[in-house]
C-alpha cells in the first residue's frame, strides 16, 4: 500500500513540474512576443525602438529650417531617415548637438566651414547608442560643404562599426552624396560599405511621396 502510495506521489510531482514548467515557457513567450512588437521611445539617448527588426539602425542628423528661410515640420534628411525606418522596421537615432547650430542658414554655414576648416568634431547632446545588436547602421546627413556634417563625423570617431554593413544617405541641394561613402569607408575599413541614397532637399520637402517611392525602390535593391 505504502508502495502504491509512492508511486502515486511520484508520477504526481512529475506532471505537477511540468505543467509548471509549460506555465513559465509560455509566460516567457508571452513576455518576449509582447517586447517584440512594444514600441519603446528611450528620451535620454533617443534610441526609438519599434523591435520589429532590431539589426537595423537609422542614425541621422538634421537641420528644421529651409535653405531660404522658414521652419520645416521635419528636417528633409530627418524624413528621408522616417522613410527608410518605416520599411526597415529598425530602430533610429538622432544626432542632437550639444550647441544648437543658428537658425539663419548664413550663420550655419559660416559655423559649418570653421567647423569643416578646424577639422572640428562638435560635442552631441544625447547618450550614443549600443550598436552591438544592429547588423546594419544606415546613417544620413545633409551636405554641408561637399561632406557630412562634422557632427556626424563625431558620431563615426566614436561608435565603431567595424564588422557591420554601413550605408549611407543624404539630401542636398545638388552635391548627391559628396564624399560621404569614402569618408565611411576610411572610418570602417572593416565594414561593408553598400550604396547609399541622396535626394534633393527640396524634392523632399515639394514632393515627399515621390521620394517616399524612391526609397523604397533604393531599399528594394538592397534586399529590403
Ligand atoms: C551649412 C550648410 C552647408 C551646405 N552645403 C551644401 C553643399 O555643399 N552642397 C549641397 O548640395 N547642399 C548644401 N547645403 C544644402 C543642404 O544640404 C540641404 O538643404 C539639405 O537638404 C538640408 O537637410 P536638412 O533639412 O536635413 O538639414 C548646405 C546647407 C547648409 C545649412
Amino acid at each position: 500500500m505504502a508502495f502504491v502510495a509512492a508511486i502515486v506521489v511520484i508520477v504526481a510531482a512529475i506532471v505537477g513540474f511540468n505543467v509548471y514548467k509549460n506555465f513559465q515557457n509560455n509566460v516567457s513567450e508571452s513576455n518576449s512576443s509582447s517586447r517584440s512588437v512594444k514600441t519603446k521611445v528611450k528620451k535620454n539617448g533617443k534610441v526609438t525602438t519599434t523591435g520589429k527588426n532590431n539589426k537595423v539602425l537609422v542614425v541621422y542628423f538634421s537641420r528644421k529650417k529651409a535653405v531660404y528661410g522658414g521652419d520645416l515640420k521635419r528636417g528633409n534628411t530627418a524624413r528621408v531617415a522616417d522613410f527608410i525606418q518605416e520599411k526597415t522596421k529598425g530602430d533610429t537615432y538622432e544626432i542632437i548637438p550639444k550647441k544648437a547650430y543658428p537658425n539663419d542658414y548664413d550663420e550655419t554655414t559660416k559655423v559649418a566651414q570653421r567647423e569643416q576648416d578646424q577639422n572640428a568634431r562638435p560635442a552631441i547632446k544625447n547618450a550614443l547608442p549600443d550598436v552591438k545588436k544592429y547588423k546594419t547602421i544606415f546613417i544620413g546627413g545633409p551636405i554641408w560643404w561637399g561632406e557630412y556634417p562634422m557632427i556626424v563625423r563625431t558620431f563615426i570617431d566614436n561608435v565603431n562599426l567595424s564588422g557591420k554593413t554601413v550605408i549611407p544617405f543624404t539630401t542636398a541641394a545638388g552635391s548627391g552624396l559628396g564624399n560621404t561613402e569614402e569618408t565611411l569607408r576610411k572610418a570602417y575599413p572593416k565594414a561593408t560599405i553598400r550604396t547609399g541614397f541622396t535626394t534633393e532637399g527640396n524634392n523632399v520637402k515639394d514632393n515627399p511621396s515621390s521620394v517616399k517611392r524612391e526609397v523604397n525602390k533604393w531599399l528594394n535593391g538592397l534586399g529590403y
